[in-house]
Formats: C-alpha cells, sequence, structure tokens
C-alpha cells in the first residue's frame, strides 16, 4: 500500500477495512473522509477461517505509522467486537474476538461493527427511519433511527418469499443463478415489502451489486457508492 506522509497531522486517521464475502479491502482515511492511502485489496481466502483471514488482514495492514485507529466492517454478527455469525465466512469465527485481535496486531484502539452497519454510518442523515441494504455475496442490511444505530438485524436470513430469505433471492448466488432479470424482479418485491415494514424515510443500496439495479426506484431509494463502506468506518468513532 502506497501513504501519503501524513505523520505529525492532529487528526486521527481512521485504517478502514472492510471484510467481504470475496475481497478484503483497507484504506486509511482522515476525519473528514479524504483517502490517505490507496485502496488495498486481497482476495478472501477459502475457507475462510480467522487463521486464515487473519493472515491476508496482515496483507492490508500497512506501517502503524500512518493510522492512529482501526475500523472493521465484517460481514456477520459482531456484539462487542466479538464475531457472532459469519455466514458467507466460516462457522469457526463464532465467538472469536476480532477487536482484541486487531488491537493487538496493530496495538490501535479498533471498532468492529457488521458491515452494513458501517456502510450505514457512511450514508445515513440522521433523520427519522433509515435503511442501508447492502447487495454483494450477502445480503446485508441495517437500520437507523434519527441517527442511532440498532444493532444486527439480520433482515438478510429472514424469509422473504416463496419460502426463501432475501439472500435466498438477492444474494450474489441468486443474481448468477437466476439473471439479472428476476434478481431486478426480486429487488423491486423486496423494496416494496421493507418499506410496508419499516416505512423507512430513506433507503440506501449499497454493496458493489449495486450496479446491476436496473429496475425505476422510489424517490425515497437511493444507490451509494461503495466506498461509503469505508468511509463509515470514520463516524464509528463519533458514537459514544
Ligand atoms: C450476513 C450479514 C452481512 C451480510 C452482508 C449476511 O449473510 O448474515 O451479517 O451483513 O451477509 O455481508
Amino acid at each position: 500500500m502506497k501513504e501519503q506522509p501524513t505523520m505529525g497531522g492532529k487528526s486521527p486517521r481512521t485504517l478502514c477495512i472492510d471484510i467481504g464475502g470475496t475481497g478484503l479491502k483497507s484504506m486509511v482515511v482522515s476525519v473528514h473522509g479524504k483517502a490517505l492511502s490507496e485502496r488495498s485489496l486481497v482476495e478472501i481466502p477459502r475457507p475462510a477461517t480467522p487463521r486464515a483471514i487473519g493472515a491476508a488482514l496482515q496483507k492490508v495492514i500497512p506501517g502503524r505509522a500512518v493510522f492512529d485507529r482501526v475500523s472493521v466492517g465484517f460481514p456477520g454478527v459482531v456484539v462487542d467486537g466479538i464475531v457472532r455469525t459469519a455466514h458467507n465466512l466460516h462457522p469457526s469465527w463464532a465467538g472469536f474476538d476480532l477487536a482484541t485481535w486487531l488491537l493487538r496486531t496493530t496495538g490501535r484502539p479498533t471498532r468492529v461493527l457488521n458491515d452494513a452497519g458501517v456502510q450505514g454510518h457512511g450514508v445515513v442523515q440522521g433523520r427519522g427511519v433509515e435503511l442501508c441494504v447492502t447487495l454483494g455475496t450477502g445480503f446485508g442490511f441495517s437500520l437507523f433511527v434519527n441517527g442511532h444505530y440498532v444493532p444486527n438485524v439480520e433482515l438478510g436470513h429472514h424469509p422473504f418469499r416463496k419460502g426463501k430469505s432475501y439472500e435466498d433471492l438477492l444474494g450474489e448466488a441468486a443474481l448468477k443463478k437466476r439473471g439479472r432479470k428476476r434478481w431486478n424482479r426480486a429487488l423491486g418485491h423486496a423494496i416494496t415489502q421493507l418499506q410496508e415494514t419499516f416505512n423507512f424515510r430513506v433507503l440506501y443500496l449499497g454493496g458493489g451489486n449495486a450496479r446491476h439495479v436496473a429496475i425505476p426506484l422510489p424517490r425515497n431509494v437511493k444507490t451509494v457508492d461503495n466506498v461509503a463502506g469505508m468511509l463509515g468506518g470514520v463516524k464509528l468513532w463519533e458514537r459514544d
């Protein structure tokens, strides 16, 4: 990773890490959301055990002189920095204290949250009910009420249609198997169902597959740049 010489600056620099189903990304970001390094990307090793991901993480962690704190978006349920589930990685993640592991590895304070939660932090406006759905390997979901995050709502695994979950019909595997047209049709149904269930003010659609969205979206549904997943990492530190 090529870093800019930012040492000596007063504002804390955040190493933002996004652990996805297929790729592991990292970037150093200023408090104003300015990229202070290039984005590093490595493939997720399989089987995606904590040990294998740990080795991959070492490859994207720059020298500690260029960052002051670490934020991680993890694709599963995370409580107090400890992983509870990792549906698209490996069952052996359950109980793994990722925050402490990173603190020990980097020597820097670390916050770990569900990936869709981190992404949501990067895009919400802080008014009313806002939802963020990430369309990638899995179906990520986060709920914010007046800017407050309601953690770990795993909507992706809830029943959606015809005995299938949201992730069954809108995850990467469904996009590949059923094709873009049917995936988009299912997305339309999901948006309607989310509106009727949550009565959201705004729904943000992010994740790598948001680029395949080809249906007209209601005015309160917006696609967002994937970089938000990274920028949300800075916002995590504005929480208490
Ligand atoms: C996981 C979620 C995650 C989503 C996107 C789902 O399979 O259960 O926790 O946010 O994938 O990565």
